[in-house]
């Protein structure tokens, strides 16, 4: 699988630790930043990572900040985007089986290594199951375009 990874500050210290899990698991990554711990403003790299995601057919994002919730916030603004925040194995395999989500979000002030491991094995080895669930994520994309969902 193809990866676009970004953090913000609050997530670098984890970024290495998961680009050298997922190269050793056989993927490509790209890495967009940030190049340190400077302070920086999580929605900036979410964009960058979503807008790449977009771009590239098939590919998939990887987006860590503290807490995981504002970088998922801001990379849900971009159309097309499913960024699913997660915290352990079985939402990281659900967010893939159910919600086709794109990007992978997590909190570096939430999460352990161990389970940052399994969350992206269980994303990397989880397909979307399609039928009904491809129904309702088609509507996520049409409720985006109304710019309210009812
Ligand atoms: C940065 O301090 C922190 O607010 C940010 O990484 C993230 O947790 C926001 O949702």
């Amino acid at each position: 699988m193809k990866f676009y990874i970004a953090t913000d500050h609050a997530g670098f210290a984890l970024k290495s630790f998961v680009i050298d899990h997922l190269v050793n698991k056989g993927h490509d990554v790209v890495d967009l930043g940030p190049d340190s711990d400077a302070r920086v403003d999580y929605p900036d790299f979410a964009k960058k990572c979503a807008n790449s995601v977009i771009s590239d057919n098939g590919s998939f994002g990887i987006l860590i900040c503290g807490t995981g919730i504002g970088i998922s916030v801001s990379a849900n603004k971009i159309k097309g985007i499913r960024a699913a925040l997660c915290h352990d194995a079985y939402t990281a395999s659900m967010s893939r089986a159910h919600n086709d989500a794109n990007i992978l979000c997590f909190g570096e002030r939430v999460v352990g290594k161990g389970v940052i491991e399994s969350m992206l094995d269980a994303f990397c080895t989880t397909s979307f199951e399609g039928g009904r669930h491809e129904d309702r994520v088609n509507k996520i994309e049409g409720s985006c375009s109304f710019g309210r969902v009812e």
